[in-house]
């Protein structure tokens, strides 16, 4: 992958944050990284702190935003991009519930301005690598996995507009000859991860004793990975995978969601036992609240293709993982503290009014 100037999307949030550090440490990459990022609320840039003093000629931070395509184009021309990674988007299914616009002008009008840019340095160009989810395939039975051909059938507005955005992509392969690649993954945990999302959300929660919302009977399942093996699966893919193709990506890893709440009790409890005058193990906090409308009941997901054609498998084992993580939110107060500003407060006060 001889890269010289990737654009990055999204590289300030959760996953992107993650790929850039894990990036600037691969010996196969010697080019230089621009992150473009509109540091929506989910977007942090102390999750690159150092970033920009440790790599000064190979990483450049530009606050832009997606859905203006002048401003891509320009992007383009003024770094010589040649090949994108693009993880911008809005990524949380109950705000898309509440509001889905934001969802369809980043989420598709956003990858179609990104496209266009793309195709009008078709010369110079190698790669779009387009991150989407195992959500665009919907929700699974008691059996069954995801499989690359499974056919599309999504549930949220999230998952719609991703679902749209994939299929843009692979159209632009087809049509245009742009080289894409689009890799399908599932729920994903580790450090930098807003805490919005089930894991981060619960752990924080149970760290102060506050109640832990379990949506509907908590027998949802979602088929966990850890972020680092989801980077390592994207390079690997950007690296080697065929040109015009999509690839799964899972941690073989299902889980029902109390099963997830209970055990970060239990480790919490075993790190440090419950304050604010609250008694009791953290399990009693469990407070099942109405479920998600249009809840999927179970993602899980078959990534042979990828284990076959690249040799590819997650090294994490979720135990491991949960731990690094939980640590990770125990040790790093500060950036707590930061993300959970006013924004924050009010969508939880008025998502759980717990
Ligand atoms: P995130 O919400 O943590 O981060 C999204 C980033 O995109 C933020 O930095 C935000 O500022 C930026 N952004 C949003 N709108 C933008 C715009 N209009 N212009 C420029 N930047 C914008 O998301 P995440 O969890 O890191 O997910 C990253 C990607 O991976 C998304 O495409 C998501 O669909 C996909 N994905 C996520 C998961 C998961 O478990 N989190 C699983 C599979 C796929
Ligand atoms: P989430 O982290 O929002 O990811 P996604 O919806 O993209 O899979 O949710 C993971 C699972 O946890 C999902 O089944 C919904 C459930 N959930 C809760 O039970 N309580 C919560 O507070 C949250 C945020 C999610």
């Amino acid at each position: 992958m001889k890269t010289k100037n990737l654009m990055v999307t999204g590289g300030c949030g959760f996953i992107g944050s993650n790929f850039i550090h894990y990036l600037l440490r691969q010996d196969d990459f010697t080019g230089r990284i621009i992150n473009v990022d509109k540091l929506t609320y989910a977007g942090n840039p102390d999750n690159l702190e150092g970033i920009e003093k440790n790599y000064p000629d190979r990483y450049i931070f530009e606050r832009a935003d997606i859905c203006d395509p002048g401003l891509m184009e320009d992007i383009f021309s003024r770094y010589g991009i040649d090949a994108v990674c693009h993880f911008a988007a809005e990524s949380h299914v109950d705000r898309s519930i509440k509001d889905p616009g934001a969802f369809i002008y980043t989420n598709i009008v956003g990858t179609f301005n990104l496209l266009e840019a793309a195709r009008s340095h078709a010369g110079d160009f190698i790669l779009f690598h387009h991150i989407s989810t195992d959500e665009v395939y919907g929700s699974l039975g008691k059996e069954g996995l995801f499989k690359e051909t499974t056919p599309y059938q999504p549930n949220s507005p999230y998952s719609a507009s991703k679902a749209s955005s994939d299929h843009l992509v692979r159209a632009y392969g087809k049509t245009y000859g742009l080289p894409v690649t689009i890799s399908n993954c599932s729920n994903n945990y580790g450090p930098y991860q807003f805490p919005e999302k089930l894991i981060p959300l619960i752990a924080l929660n149970a760290k102060e004793g506050e109640k832990l919302p379990v949506y509907g009977d908590g027998r949802n399942v979602r088929d966990w990975l850890y972020v680092e093996d989801h980077c390592d699966a994207i390079w690997t893919i950007m690296k080697s995978g065929r040109r015009g193709e999509t690839y799964n990506i899972g941690g073989n890893m299902e889980m029902e969601n109390i099963v997830i709440v209970e055990m970060v009790c239990d480790m919490l409890d075993e790190i440090t036992p419950i304050h604010r005058g609250k008694n009791g193990p953290r399990k009693n906090l469990i407070t099942f609240v109405k479920d998600r409308p249009g809840h999927d009941r179970r993602y899980a997901i078959d990534f042979t293709k990828l284990q076959n054609e690249l040799n590819w498998s997650p090294k994490e084992s979720f135990e491991s993982g949960i731990k690094k993580t939980i640590s990770w939110y125990l040790e790093n107060s500060k950036w707590v503290q930061r993300v959970k500003n006013n924004e924050y407060h009010s969508w939880i006060s008025e998502q759980y009014k717990l």
